[in-house]
């Protein structure tokens, strides 16, 4: 299809922000499912192990996406799982039949392996308690084989003498669904979720609290829900947790990159409730988002396990659009900097992640490249970006802007990402920068493509890979002429 070259104009000033960026909106999420932590991340016959049987080329592969924070152990595993199984002598590990994915648990990867792990890549734990099956007296002797030092029964089981000092504490996961182990109604589930929160921060007052907002925006609760849990818990908890999971199960590629749009929606939905219930309270406190999974999953949905370990569950392979689908995501978390404090990519490696792994080789996804790339970029305060772009309709999603932006200013470099959301045209972006000390060096690079179906695969690992791009300097303005079909990320910086 021929298109046409558009044009648009980006206007910034970095005196117009939201405030920092919280690098951990770059997190992401390892659960026990599948193959994510065995065969993912611990596969100790693998050629690529260490000597903790941990895969060397996945955490090479992470540290490159810089996630300052991973959640563990799940997901809808951690709702009937106990923690217990999985410390102490490996061989005498208890093997436990995994109620959300019909799975065997093998516990061979447990609460210090994940400790060491993290420590290894780079990155600190966030840690969620089981409030399905469990409650606030196990949440808390969690925190104290984590967190305590030595001196009481469960900090002396701890291997090493120094806590590990978790901060972030998730209160359950997705216990608004009917499908969680020990799901209740929302009254029930705030108590649970604030009496838990009350006794770990009463052990360990440095810690942050994230309560259980709605699993999705179509639940029938959305809202209500999370109301009742912040209205209940409000002093208690730090953040409340957003989830999504985007599809394009009408296989239309204009009416999905406009996702942007509802992600944004969502965020603005938590600002207003969030907003409420602070005024309605008359409370100084803030309350921020942890929008702690987020990704493109449609295309797999297998989930039982049939009682095997490390099953293949949920192993989506993801192409261009998805990808740029996942360019909107961090862009959205950045624009809303003040109230997305964290964010975690659901997940890491093999299930609905960025990472596959197949025996000892790893495939490196298209949504890696837009992930790497943005985090490369993102540095300092969100600025307010005004742009003035043409919009297109899709169906239901109408006004959709052809460019989808995010832009962060560290006082020497800026950082830009833009995802042209058009099939067929170019569009020339033009960013006067007339507010910025002038200049003198541009790097930038671009994951593009002519077909949003094109993905990796282990045959022809690098058919989508980010690659350099040419970024015009002029004294007035940077010029950005992304291709349709495209995410761009640049860093202008006044010195090399
Ligand atoms: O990420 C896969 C699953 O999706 C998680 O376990 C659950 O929280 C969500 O529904």
């Amino acid at each position: 299809m021929l298109g046409g070259m558009k044009v648009a104009t980006l206007h910034l000033d970095p005196i117009r922000n939201r405030g920092p960026v919280d690098p951990r909106i770059f997190g992401g999420f390892l659960e026990h499912m599948g193959r994510a932590v065995y065969e993912g991340v611990y596969q100790p016959d693998s050629i690529h192990a260490d000597e903790d049987g941990f895969r060397t080329d996945v955490i090479g592969a992470l540290a490159r996406l810089k996630m300052p924070v991973v959640r563990y152990p799940g997901g809808n595993y951690v709702s009937s799982h106990d923690w217990k199984d999985g410390i102490g002598p490996k061989t005498a590990r208890k093997v436990r039949p995994d109620f959300a994915w019909k799975s065997v648990e093998t516990n061979q990867f447990g609460v210090d392996e994940f400790m060491a792990w993290c420590k290894k890549l780079g990155t600190t734990p966030m840690m969620a308690v089981n409030l399905g099956t469990k409650g606030a007296h196990e949440a808390a002797e969690l925190l104290e084989y984590t967190n305590l030092p030595r001196g009481f029964y469960w900090s002396d089981q701890r291997p090493s003498d120094e806590p590990y000092g978790v901060k972030m504490w998730c209160m359950g996961n997705e216990m608004d669904g009917p499908w969680q182990a020990g799901h209740v109604p929302a009254r029930e589930y705030a108590q649970r979720a604030q009496q838990a929160a009350k006794i770990m921060k009463g052990l360990d007052p440095t810690i942050e609290t994230v309560a259980c907002g709605s699993s999705g925006r179509g639940m029938s609760t959305y809202l209500a829900w999370d109301r009742e849990v912040l209205e209940y818990g409000w002093d208690d908890f730090d953040f409340i947790s957003a989830h999504r999971y985007s599809a394009n199960h009408r296989n239309d590629t204009a009416w999905f990159l406009a996702e942007g749009t509802e992600i944004e929606r969502i965020i603005t939905d938590y600002r207003s409730l969030i907003g409420y219930v602070r005024g309605a309270r008359r409370s100084n406190r803030n309350v921020y988002l942890s929008f702690d999974e987020w990704n493109v999953w449609y295309k797999n949905m297998e989930m039982d396990g049939g009682w095997k370990p490390a099953p293949h569950l949920i192993e989506e392979v993801y192409n261009l659009e998805d990808a740029l689908v996942v360019a909107q995501y961090l862009n959205a978390f950045i624009r809303n900097a003040d109230l997305v404090k964290c964010a975690c990519i659901a997940q890491i490696v093999n299930i609905i992640a960025p990472l596959l792994t197949r025996g000892d080789e790893m495939l490196k996804q298209t949504i890696y490249y837009a992930f790497e790339d943005i985090a490369a970029v993102t540095a300092g305060d969100a600025l307010e970006a005004v742009l003035d772009c043409e919009t297109y309709d899709a169906d239901d999603r109408r006004g959709v802007s052809l460019v989808d932006v995010a832009a962060t200013w560290d006082g020497r470099a800026l950082g830009l990402s833009l995802v042209n959301r058009s099939l067929t045209d170019s569009v020339s972006v033009r960013v006067p920068v007339g507010a910025f000390p002038p200049f003198a060096f541009v790097d930038s690079r671009i994951l593009a493509g002519d077909d949003p179906k094109v993905a990796n695969s282990f045959e022809a690992p690098e058919t989508l890979v980010s690659r350099e791009f040419e970024v015009e300097l002029g004294e007035d303005a940077l010029v950005v002429n992304l291709p349709p079909l495209a995410h761009v990320t640049l860093r202008a910086t006044t010195s090399p």
